[in-house]
């Protein structure tokens, strides 16, 4: 019988009979069998040599083995610090053939001993060590081994421990001060998890082709080899990976030689170079037959490569291109030379996350990598640059010097969030990021930070469960704002350097946020920035508590003097609220204007005497201010009405005497602190008929994305009909200049701004936008080859509009396009359009194909799927239901540790404005509750958000229809 997988045909039983000689007398055949049959992991499967079920040594205790998800309540995660990590010298044989995925391992890890000791504590999760092979010896004294306890192997399911007990007969033990070596054989099963080392799957000439790859971060490197799996336990790798002839392998560091497989003819050991000090979640693997891409560095130190898949390969020129320029940017910004002597970026089929900074190894998906000229669209160049430009970063920020513990996982992703832009500015300018900023992270998590049940920056955590809970848009968003603040208010040099003192005083090391804050104040006095207090009193304010202020501005017309007041800016404001004790003050750098000349500047402090504060400003009574210039902070601005008008008499009259980003910020302010209540409708809306005029990027996309918040809430009311046409007035002046048609060399951002003119003008019912887009459909559809008819910047609103326009025929060709494209970005798009049918059935389709594996939809792209469903209004309650009915099944794609449930639940819930849907909403949450593990504070916050939703309706919907009837 004959098989192919990855690009080689062997027997069956010639690689079964080929995998034992390898592995030895390394496992029982029951175990090895029941591996190699890909099955998912049993509890039972890991007992002590006995047959009773592995418990932990010391720490564990909970007694529920197979309820992983109740160790949340077990605070006691970590490891101990009897023995810490010196090096591994990890070996690893990924087996790619179907039928016998698997992971054959061997690990040999030097170790320090901190206290003496009987035992060894490390992680390790679904390996099956073989008890035999487990060696410890006294380095130096390689006769020297000391005896591991007959029963001494414990697995602790709960803990994701593996406990190595000496023997007690002999009183073997460790001693303090001592190195040691602990090795041993292992297998581990190589699944579709997309974590851990496991496999990716893609089609090359209608042949299945397999691939090992691996996401470490946060807590999976102990799923592909035993390991101290905690980020302040660095220690050094020289990795070895088995491959077959026609693959390749790579690693974090460049490979050093190749040797022959014994006894394995056509199998290779790739052997690496060992690493510098780093923590496990940043190692990598891969064995692929990809092709590379060598991108030409100039004078650089590093080799720079791009893999992909060989169909793929002409779209890996955009990131050969961007990558070595973008990491020789970060080491002039750094001060710090990249230390490793390569860099690869590869896309991966398969891939969770967008993309992870394995450091000299980074992996993504591969819409974050690949970008094909003709197919691609502006966004997808601008997604492709924004996440290498944040993975490039971590390699300083991350790698370099890492967070001490997950608590800090803020600062890595907050600070790589905030360095994207500047990485992303030097190489692609004609996107004007430091503008972007404000929309994609200032303003887009103010609305999720505006709840109550947000959560501080710094949030302690334990549990895996908890760790990738963190990976949210308050540590990126958030943790990117407040430290675009922080360089602001220190200013530019003072930041840099005292972050480069920072890294360089912490490399190959940890850290804490006070470490960064203290070389920042270092510097800062050093500059002589005057400073109202330490950086670290200022910064506390806004990590360690949830939420953000809105600034009262009332002005006095006669004395030319402002007073100011700060408050928590809440969309809506429970009992909760006024039970808790935190006083929301913060430490607010504060920055004013009367004509974009001059800037004033000023604080207000966190204690109550910054509750009020009196201000002189140079202005006369006719002459509007606008605080917080260019929206450097993080909070919003009210001022009083006489202020608020004259501010839309300017921008009436002459919209660029204040500057781009003001307003954005004066469109997102504005409509928010309506929805809060806190200014009359009637003002907000005035001001948004300024964008008649408006030709600029990000003001527009600042007030689309408020008035689309309008929209999702009108969207099935009587009030709809009104509410779509002042859009179109508003819309169409714009979409009558930037017109359907793509100018030769025109800036990027224009590009941007069309795509987005064209989308509203056909959603909201332009007449001549639908007959546009329906017709280049037609046309398409007649010619399905021909890649000119639509440009890629509209393919997705085009598609959208001839499929909610029309039937099935529409719908099943852009399936058909899709199932055909060889270019991810692409697919993306003819899949959410795909969900822009009015066809109920057609949707109920959709939902079916996310979750079965035949249907051509990737398991990463599954929550995808089912949240643009959602955001069809006629498919809201659709996805909703599904996702009641198929809860078990979903819980399977996507196991606890994977966030896609969280972004599900939102999905579903972001819109919901009405009683029964808040009922049904709370009874989901009540009924699945052991199951939301990870997703806890996603559904609290979208209950919040459809409380929110329904005191909108009660308290807003009249008015704005009534403004509507007025001005219609
Ligand atoms: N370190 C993350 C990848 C990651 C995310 C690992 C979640 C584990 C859990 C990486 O640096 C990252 O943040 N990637 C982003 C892209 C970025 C441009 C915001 C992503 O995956 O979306
Ligand atoms: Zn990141």
């Amino acid at each position: 019988m004959k098989t192919t997988s990855g690009g080689y045909v062997v027997s069956k039983c010639r690689a079964l009979l080929l995998l034992f000689a390898f592995i030895g007398s390394l496992i029982a055949v029951g175990v090895l069998v029941y591996f190699l049959a890909d099955r998912p992991y049993p509890a039972a499967a890991l007992t002590n040599g006995n047959g009773a079920a592995a418990s932990a040594s010391s720490s564990s205790g909970s007694g529920k083995k197979d309820q992983p998800h109740d160790m949340a309540s077990n605070k006691n995660v970590r490891l101990p610090r009897a023995v810490l990590p010196i090096h591994y010298d990890v070996r690893l044989f990924p087996v790619l053939e179907k039928g016998n995925f698997s992971i054959l391992g061997h690990v040999s890890i030097d170790i320090q001993c901190k206290m003496e000791t009987d035992r060894i504590v490390l992680h390790s999760a679904d390996i099956v060590v073989d008890p035999k092979s487990v060696k410890v010896f006294e380095q130096g004294k390689p006769g020297k081994t000391l005896m591991v306890a007959s029963d001494g192997i414990h697995y602790d399911t709960d803990m994701e421990f593996l406990v190595i007990r000496l023997c007690p007969k002999h009183k073997d033990k460790l001693a303090k001060g001592a190195n040691y070596t602990l090795s041993m054989n292992y297998v581990g099963n190589l699944t579709d998890q997309l974590r851990g080392l496991y496999r990716s799957t893609y089609k090359e000439d209608g042949v299945e082709k397999y691939i090992a790859v691996s996401q470490m971060e946060p807590t999976d490197a102990r799923r592909a080899f035993p390991c101290f799996d905690e980020p302040n336990m660095k220690a050094t790798f020289t990795v070895t990976l088995g491959r077959h002839r026609d693959m390749i392998a790579l690693s974090n560091m460049p490979l050093i030689n190749t040797t022959q497989m014994e006894s394995m003819e056509g199998f290779y050991w790739d052997h690496f170079a060992p690493s510098v000090p780093m923590s496990t979640y940043l190692v990598a693997f891969v064995v692929a037959n990809f092709t590379q891409v060598e991108a030409d560095v100039g004078n650089a130190t590093w080799k720079f490569n791009i893999y992909a898949r060989p169909s793929a390969r002409n779209q890996a020129q955009y990131a050969s291109e961007i990558g070595p320029k973008i990491q020789a940017f970060f080491e002039d910004y750094f001060q710090i030379p990249f230390p490793l002597p390569k860099q690869d970026m590869i896309a991966i089929p398969d891939f969770a996350a967008g993309a992870m900074e394995n450091w000299g190894l980074i992996t993504y998906r591969e819409t974050a990598l690949l970008y094909d000229e003709k197919k691609s669209s502006v966004s997808n160049k601008e997604r492709v640059c924004e996440v290498v430009a944040h993975e490039l970063a971590h390699q300083w920020f991350g790698n370099l010097v890492t967070m001490d513990w997950w608590t800090d996982l803020w600062l890595n992703e907050g600070f790589a969030s905030y360095a994207e832009y500047l990485g992303s500015q030097h190489v692609e300018p004609g996107l004007k990021w430091l503008q972007q900023f404000v929309t994609r992270d200032l303003q887009d998590v103010m609305s999720l930070d505006a709840l109550e049940s947000s959560h501080p920056i710094s949030v302690v955590v334990h549990h895996p469960n908890e760790i990738n809970e963190i990976f949210d848009r308050i540590s990126y968003g958030k943790g990117a704002t407040i430290i675009r603040m922080l360089a602001a208010f220190l200013g530019e040099k003072t930041f840099r350097q005292g972050l480069t003192n920072y890294l360089k005083s912490r490399q190959y090391g940890n850290a804490v946020q006070d470490d960064l804050w203290d070389a920042l104040t270092k510097q800062a006095k050093v500059n002589k920035v005057s400073l109202p207090t330490g950086v670290k009193q200022i910064m506390d304010t806004w990590t360690l508590k949830m939420g953000f202020p809105v600034v009262t501005v009332t002005r006095e017309y006669e004395n030319s003097s402002v007073s100011l007041s700060q408050e928590r800016f809440l969309m809506q404001r429970s009992n909760a609220s006024s039970q808790d004790k935190t006083v929301y003050l913060w430490w607010v750098p504060l920055t004013y204007t009367t004509d974009f000349q001059t800037v004033g500047s000023t604080w207000l402090a966190d204690g109550q005497t910054g509750k009020k504060h009196e201000l002189s400003i140079p202005a006369d009574k006719n002459q509007w201010v606008i605080f917080n210039v260019d929206q450097m902070g993080y909070y919003r601005i009210n001022y009083d009405s006489k202020n608020w008008q004259m501010i839309g008499q300017q921008l009436m009259t002459n919209h660029s005497a204040i500057s781009v980003i003001n307003r954005a910020q004066i469109m997102d302010d504005s409509l928010n602190l309506a929805e809060a209540g806190l200014l009359d409708y009637e003002t907000a809306l005035n001001l948004t008929r300024y964008l008649e005029q408006e030709t600029d990027y990000v003001p527009w996309d600042a007030a689309l994305s408020s008035l689309g918040y309008i929209s999702s809430m009108m969207s099935r009311t009587s009030g709809y009909g009104l509410l779509k046409k002042h859009f179109r007035t508003i819309i169409t002046p714009l979409y009558n200049l930037v017109g359907f048609d793509q100018k030769v060399g025109e800036d990027l951002l224009m590009t941007k701004l069309r795509t987005n003119a064209v989308s509203w003008a056909c959603s909201m019912g332009n007449k001549d936008c639908i007959s546009r887009a329906v017709n280049s459909y037609a046309q398409w559809m007649a010619d399905p080859e021909n890649i000119d008819i639509i440009s890629p910047n509209l393919k997705g609103t085009v598609t959208c509009t001839a499929i909610r326009e029309g039937d099935e025929v529409e719908w099943e060709f852009a399936l058909n396009r899709y199932m055909a494209s060889n270019v991810a970005s692409e697919q993306a798009v003819l899949l959410s359009s795909m969900s822009c049918s009015e066809k109920p059935w057609i949707l109920a389709k959709m939902l079916e194909m996310s979750l079965n594996s035949t249907s051509g939809i990737r398991k990463q792209d599954a929550a995808r799927v089912i949240s643009q469903v959602a955001y069809n209004s006629l498919g809201r309650y659709m996805s909703f239901n599904f996702i009641r009915d198929k809860w078990t099944e979903l819980r399977k794609v996507f196991p606890s540790t994977f966030s896609s449930m969280s972004g599900i639940i939102k999905a579903v819930a972001t819109s919901f404005n009405t009683e029964l849907e808040l009922k049904e909403l709370i009874q989901f949450r009540e009924e699945k509750s052991e199951g939301l593990s990870g997703a806890e504070r996603a559904t609290q916050q979208s209950i919040d958000r459809a409380k929110n939703n329904l005191n909108w309706m009660r308290q807003n919907y009249q008015k704005v229809v009534d403004w509507l009837q007025r001005v219609y």
